[in-house]
């Protein structure tokens, strides 16, 4: 009795982030590793944004959603990574129990706006490819532009639903949270209050932006698999395979990983494999999606290959002008 109005009287304030464990022989190694995939992941998605923006051939609906996604992809691996980078190199694991339920909410609406994004690819590859004489009328810079607002406006809306009853609960039991990063359930697990209805409306939000963009994603591939198989010729059946596989990849690796950490239970699955598979779907996809675009794409490819071939010949004239300077200079 003693025990809990004490409690009552000073709620926490700070969790303890636990991450990968103790061991601080493994610290400096974690810090290494996810430093370069952080790095790795801003220069090859804002690659990808640079090429969209700059690349006059890329200027279509399909790659103004691949620019649009690695602008997201960006800034999803940036509401985790940083902190954890942070918290490896200092040996500091708190945070405070406001900036965790921020990095909760900015990390749902990343994921909820990555979610719709993928669907609208996708629906924009089915039209390229089961209606490709009506897909010029159905899909412009403009619906483009549409869709991705939506995706935007959406998911910030629902998320602020579950905000409401997030910043009502508060934390008195323990502050140690068994994970990497704020997600929802470790989170809500330590919190005194009652939990029901918070979880029931992140339940079925979770089920809208998730459950309803991945069948949505699936019917698509459903119609464009069929139709690209019904294609007489091989050659024409790899051509129109060839604009939505690297699509197909990325979705199956999202959804795959969203899947075994949300939806797996999760009360056989050992912890540590918990946090490898959260650390695939928060920390691997943003980097996986522009190799796969800038690997698999030929169009990708070839303006990639245009901007080097630009660099290097903008390098070779900066360095003839400036012979051409010494030379008039009788430096040389
Ligand atoms: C995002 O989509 C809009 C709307 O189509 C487009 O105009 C813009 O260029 C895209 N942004 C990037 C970085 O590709």
């Amino acid at each position: 009795m003693e025990m809990a109005e004490r409690r009552n009287q000073t709620p926490i304030t700070e969790f303890i982030l636990l991450g990968f464990g103790n061991g601080p022989e493994l610290q400096p190694l974690l810090f290494l590793v996810f430093l370069m995939i952080y790095f790795a992941t801003v220069a090859g998605n804002i690659l990808i944004v640079l090429l969209v923006v700059a690349d006059r051939h890329l200027h279509t609906p399909m790659y103004y959603f691949l620019g649009n996604l690695s602008c997201l992809e960006t800034c999803y691996a940036s509401t985790i990574l940083p902190r954890m980078l942070a918290s490896l190199l200092t040996g500091d694991r708190t945070i405070s129990v406001k900036g965790c339920l921020v990095q909760l909410c900015i990390f749902g609406i990343m994921a909820a706006i990555e979610n719709l994004l993928l669907t609208a690819m996708s629906y924009d590859r089915y039209l390229a490819i089961c209606h490709p004489l009506r897909y010029a009328a159905l899909m412009n810079g403009r619906v483009c532009g549409q869709l991705v607002a939506g995706a935007w406006i959406s998911s910030f809306l629902f998320c602020t639903m579950v905000n409401i009853f997030l910043f009502q609960l508060t934390f008195c039991d323990s502050n140690e949270i068994d994970h990497f990063f704020c997600d929802f359930t470790p989170v809500v697990k330590v919190s005194c209050s009652d939990t029901r209805s918070v979880q029931l409306v992140t339940f079925i939000i979770s089920a809208i932006v998730t459950l309803v963009p991945c069948l949505l994603t699936l019917t698509s591939y459903v119609c464009i698999i069929t139709t690209i198989l019904r294609i007489p010729s091989t050659r024409g059946r790899q051509k129109a395979f060839s604009t939505c596989s690297s699509h197909l990849i990325v979705v199956i690796i999202f959804y795959g990983t969203l899947i075994a950490v949300y939806v797996a239970p999760t009360t056989n699955t050992p912890k540590v494999l918990h946090k490898l598979f959260s650390v695939f779907y928060t920390v691997l996809t943003p980097l996986i999606n522009p190799i796969i675009y800038s690997l698999r794409n030929k169009e990708v490819k070839e303006s990639l290959r245009k901007a080097l071939l630009k660099l290097a010949a903008v390098r070779n004239r900066h360095r003839s002008v400036q012979d051409n300077f010494y030379l008039s200079c009788g430096l040389v």
